[in-house]
């Protein structure tokens, strides 16, 4: 990465760490301007759903077409079958916090450049802190390798428990591969398999 490209990533996480709550995040990142392409291509950045004492955070990649139109985060296709399979799962949507690794929409849904991840690490890593959840659950590869680092894959980082700065952290598919895939592909089997087991280790409330 550049230095440049270091620079803007800097500014933000600066930026993100003066907000004390998160009402103060949303206001400020809402304005953010750190990528250029993205800031062209979203009609709004999405700051995520965080509903009050929530104890899981999931983490996505980026905003697509439903939700860089509506400012809420899985609200399309993939949306409504992470839906179905929290619920299956035991799991309230309304009780999950629900973020992405960028939070503006990129051109033609292309995949978030490493300076991209970058930037909006920084509002990503001051969101966990102000919700301080008891497990993170990672959802396909980027977020995966934003925590896990670029070397490591899905396959190696399913069915561990790993560790993000004391939080434990889960890593499982994205609901566009479980959609790609089918009903009866082996992605929505393992998606369906790893929300079992993040409701499992939650505590009870
Ligand atoms: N895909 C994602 O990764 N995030 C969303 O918010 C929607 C689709
Ligand atoms: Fe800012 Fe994140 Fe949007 Fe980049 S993706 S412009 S860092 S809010």
């Amino acid at each position: 990465m550049s230095t440049r490209h270091e620079a803007a990533a800097a500014a933000v996480a600066v930026q993100a760490a003066s907000c004390q709550t998160w009402a103060e995040l949303d206001a400020v990142a809402r304005r953010c301007t750190a990528c250029p392409d993205l800031v062209l291509s979203r009609s709004t950045v999405v700051i995520g759903d965080a509903p009050e004492d929530s104890r899981l955070v999931l983490v996505g990649e980026a905003p697509g077409a439903e939700e860089d139109r509506t400012g809420r985060p899985f609200v399309g296709r993939s949306g409504r079958l992470l839906d179905e399979l929290l619920a299956e799962a035991g799991l309230a949507r309304d009780q999950v916090a629900v973020l992405n690794v960028v939070k503006c929409r990129p051109p033609q849904n292309r995949t978030p450049g490493s300076a991209e991840v970058a930037n909006c690490g920084g509002w990503l890593d001051r969101q966990l802190t102000l919700l301080a959840p008891e497990l993170i659950c990672t959802l396909g590869l980027s977020a995966m390798q934003r925590f896990l680092g670029r070397r490591m894959t899905l396959t190696a980082a399913r069915g561990v428990v790993h560790d993000h700065a004391g939080t434990r952290l889960v890593a499982t598919y994205h609901p566009s591969a479980a959609l790609r895939f089918g009903p009866r592909g082996a992605p929505r089997a393992a998606l369906r398999e790893d929300l079992r087991t993040v409701a499992g280790l939650l505590t009870a409330p």
